[in-house]
């Protein structure tokens, strides 16, 4: 279980070759921590909204202090326990409690959960004209620099073009937040009008106590959402373009709730907090962890208070894939954004001395300085004079010999990773590495180097290896060259998922692979410390990088929406999303949701499928939760489920896309969807129906044709849905739902989930 810890959580790809170095570095403190029920540890109580007699911060937190001194019986000790209150978006209170006082804090009147705190990890130029976003779009920017993006994240590296706020006013006027300075941060400006960090968690000791970002992680989402365009950006001359955030004039507020062992969930909680009561309109947060319980979950119970006062929160969904089930961040009132791959690839050639060419996957920075290296593999280069221990033909540490690895370029087969490393502390002058299958992503390397596919170019370079005495080969500077897509990133997170079992998620996907945006200098390109490359711009990708884009997607669309909700922004952006291209993957939809997000497209949706605060009330109620713990989270003495008209159908709610999880691998399909849709496009429109669907699933849209008379009128129709069970080689059916008025096409993609059939013989 180790693994699904959520320790070092960015959601940044986690290099291939780094997971053995993050696993040492990431893991060690849990082990080391060990676990004691007379050892006091930090846990969240959570309390819902806040009281509506709570007109002083003071009378909430003394409500914390009455409940932890009654649970721990002792006055001065309760007071010393208590890490935090929050109190200014929601009710709650981090304190460092034993089992039994939290047990007993559970029971208290007027507490929603209480759970243990834990740690979670973080999971452009090009990627802003390849979604239809060119940088002469048309753009509402006086209405645009009232929009806020509050980022939770590493926080801010302020010493980048991107964040410069020449010709930007001040800040608009609801904006409440602060601006905190400290080591190496000198303050705002009026770009970035906020920053704080959060350290509640107890950060890692040698931080810097400041927003700055030492990590490049929150410069590089911050730039992607907001940041102001900047010719001749690129990274060491690749990517070269102009940099820039999807809302240029939107302001930036920055949350650091990310130091480098994670993020923690009580500075997780306390940034949606404040950012809630500061004013922003939308939060980014590149981070996850296994999903909990709603409302155990930081993430989600920020983001659901976040809903209520109309500020929409984007999350990215994780880089587990291609494996299904792997899916975060999945509460119905957050935007989910997986990660898709931009036709933009980042490659590196090798020429090897017989001369035959292979191309690899890398970010390269380097420029040869000689026509042709001595090349070398692991296995040749191994320390025999050692008892074998550990790998030599994957390069791994200490098995080779630096003798023979020294001045050479090392061949190595696929290992647990860090050969890059290993041959730069040996004097290698470069590495091919293999890698099992063809993959999407392009990695920094820390010296010279490049990464092949082990059955293709990699079985070339080895047969040319074992035909010579004297191999050689050279490896030239990353190019980049054009490819079809967009296709789903291989590493992005798949549903579906056992929380939203009736909720498609991950909700869309943006470009995430090998994104050009701002960096930190307090850190080197590759995070390496061996490294000696700083720079203000850094290519990397992961879902942490689509996410942003996502938040300045739905900014856009509110530039010219200001009214909008949240759920009628969110279901803007994915009916208009641009299905994605089945590739190697025949599950893509389970990872890709409605598709690639179209911006301009999502201005013009025609219709949306709104959901307001009394749906998700109804949400609640279907999916069991009590009178007393939704009027907590809704701040209402009044809700009673036996009265709220319950949402009808499988799902229960308003949602803008349809997924059916059926129960067993044999179970027959039947299910209805009640979905009601407002006009937003013209007043006087006929929209009719048109369903896709495989064979084996009927799809029935009653009625199939809406007539509105004017804006802003809601209709409603019902889905019905059934077939046999689905045959044993199919896991899932995709149909999709076409809503046309012939000048909009809202569409909603519908999922049948099959679970895998139990092995035979069970
Ligand atoms: C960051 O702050 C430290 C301590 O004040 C200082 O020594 C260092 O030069 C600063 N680094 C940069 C890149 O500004
Ligand atoms: C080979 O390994 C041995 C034992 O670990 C070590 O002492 C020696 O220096 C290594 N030789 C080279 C050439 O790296
Ligand atoms: C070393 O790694 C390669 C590539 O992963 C593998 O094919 C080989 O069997 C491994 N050798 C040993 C001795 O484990
Ligand atoms: C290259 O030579 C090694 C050692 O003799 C052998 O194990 C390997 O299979 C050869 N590779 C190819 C591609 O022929
Ligand atoms: C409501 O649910 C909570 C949590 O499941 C439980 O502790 C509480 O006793 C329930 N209240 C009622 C009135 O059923
Ligand atoms: C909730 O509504 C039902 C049906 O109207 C009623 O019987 C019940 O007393 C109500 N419960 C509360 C706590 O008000
Ligand atoms: C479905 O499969 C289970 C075993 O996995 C079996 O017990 C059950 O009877 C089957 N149901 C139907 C409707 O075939
Ligand atoms: C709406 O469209 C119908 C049919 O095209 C037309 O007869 C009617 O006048 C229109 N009404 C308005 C208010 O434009």
């Amino acid at each position: 279980m180790l693994f699904h810890s959520r320790f070092c959580h960015y959601q940044t790809m986690i290099l291939r070759n780094w997971r053995q170095l993050l696993f040492s570095l990431c893991f060690l403190p849990i082990l080391i921590q060990g676990s004691s029920q007379y050892e006091r540890k930090p846990y969240i109580v959570y309390m819902g909204h806040l009281p509506e007699d709570a007109t002083r911060t003071h009378a909430v937190e003394s409500q914390h202090h009455n409940l932890l001194e009654a649970a721990i019986g002792d006055h001065q000790l309760a007071r010393v326990s208590k890490i935090h209150s929050y109190s200014k978006s929601f009710n709650g209170f981090a304190a460092r409690l034993l089992p039994h006082e939290a047990e007993k804090l559970q029971e208290k009147e007027g507490v929603v959960s209480v759970f243990l705190n834990t740690v979670r990890k973080l999971h452009t130029t090009w990627s802003w004209d390849f979604v239809g976003m060119p940088l002469q779009v048309k753009r509402r920017s006086n209405i645009e620099s009232h929009i806020i993006v509050g980022m939770l994240d590493t926080g801010i590296w302020m010493d980048c073009p991107s964040f410069n706020d020449q010709g930007y006013g001040p800040p608009p006027r609801r904006w409440k937040g602060k601006c905190v300075t400290g080591v190496n941060f000198t303050g705002c400006n009026n770009k970035v009008i906020g920053a704080k960090y959060y350290n509640l968690g107890e950060g890692p000791y040698d931080a810097n106590l400041s927003p700055v970002d030492d990590q490049g992680h929150g410069t590089h989402t911050a730039a992607t959402a907001a940041g102001v365009p900047v010719t001749g950006a690129s990274l060491y001359d690749l990517g070269k373009g102009t940099a820039r955030g999807g809302v240029p004039s939107a302001r930036i507020a920055v949350y650091k709730v990310c130091w480098s062992i994670g993020c923690s969930d009580m500075d997780i909680l306390a940034g949606f907090d404040d950012a809630i009561a500061d004013g922003v309109n939308f939060i980014s947060v590149s981070v996850g962890g296994a999903s909990r319980e709603f409302f155990k979950d930081p993430i989600a119970i920020g983001s659901f208070h976040a809903m209520g006062r109309g500020i929409l929160t984007s999350c990215s969904a994780g880089n587990d894939g291609p494996y299904t089930m792997t899916v975060e961040n999945v509460a119905p009132w957050i935007l989910t954004v997986g990660a898709s791959v931009t036709d933009r690839q980042f490659t590196a050639e090798v020429a090897l001395g017989n001369g035959k060419k292979v191309t690899g996957l890398s970010i390269n920075t380097f420029s040869p300085g000689k026509k042709m290296y001595p090349l070398t593999s692991g296995a040749l280069a191994s320390n025999t004079s050692r008892d074998s221990f550990g790998n030599a033909s994957a390069c791994e540490y200490g098995t080779l010999s630096e003798e023979k690895v020294k001045g050479r370029i090392v061949y190595c087969l696929e290992g647990m990773g860090g050969q890059d490393y290993v041959i730069e502390e040996l004097g290698g002058v470069g590495t091919i590495m293999d890698i099992p299958e063809p993959t999407d992503v392009s990695i920094t390397t820390l010296i010279p180097g490049t990464f092949v596919e082990a059955f293709s170019a990699g079985k070339t370079i080895e047969l040319y290896i074992n035909s010579t005495k004297n191999p050689r080969a050279i490896i030239h500077k990353t190019t980049t060259r054009r490819v079809p897509a967009p296709f789903l990133a291989s590493f992005s997170s798949r549903g579906p998922h056992i929380l939203s079992p009736h909720i498609l998620k991950p909700d869309l996907v943006a470009p995430g692979v090998d994104i050009l945006a701002a960096y930190s200098k307090l850190t080197t390109i590759t995070g390496y410390p061996e490294d000696m490359r700083h720079n203000v711009f850094n290519i990397l990708s992961g879902t942490s990088m689509s996410c942003p884009h996502v938040t300045a997607a739905a900014a856009y669309v509110k530039s010219f929406h200001p009214d909008w909700t949240p759920a009628a922004i969110k279901s803007a952006l994915m009916t208009t999303a641009t299905p994605m291209k089945i590739g190697r993957d025949k599950l893509v939809e389970l990872g890709a949701g409605s598709g690639q997000i179209n911006p301009t497209g999502a201005v013009h949706p025609g219709l949306v499928y709104d959901i307001g605060i009394d749906s998700y009330v109804s949400f609640l109620c279907k999916r069991g939760y009590n009178n007393t713990v939704i009027g907590l989270l809704v701040g209402s003495k009044r809700v009673n489920c036996s009265t709220v008209k319950p949402q009808p159908g499988s799902d229960g709610i308003n949602y803008p896309t349809m997924h059916i999880h059926l129960m067993a691998h044999n179970s027959s399909i039947s299910a209805v969807f009640h979905r009601t849709v407002t006009n937003v496009g013209y007043g006087n429109s006929t929209y009719k129906a048109k369903v896709t669907a495989p064979r084996g699933l009927s799809v029935r849209v009653i009625p199939d044709t809406l007539q509105f008379s004017q804006l802003h009128q809601t209709k409603i129709f019902k889905v019905v849905m059934y077939g046999p069970p689905m045959p044993k080689e199919t896991r899932i059916y995709y149909a999709l739902l076409e809503w046309s008025d012939s000048r909009h096409n809202v569409r909603s993609p519908i999922i049948v989930y099959r679970p895998p059939s139990p092995p035979r013989g069970t």
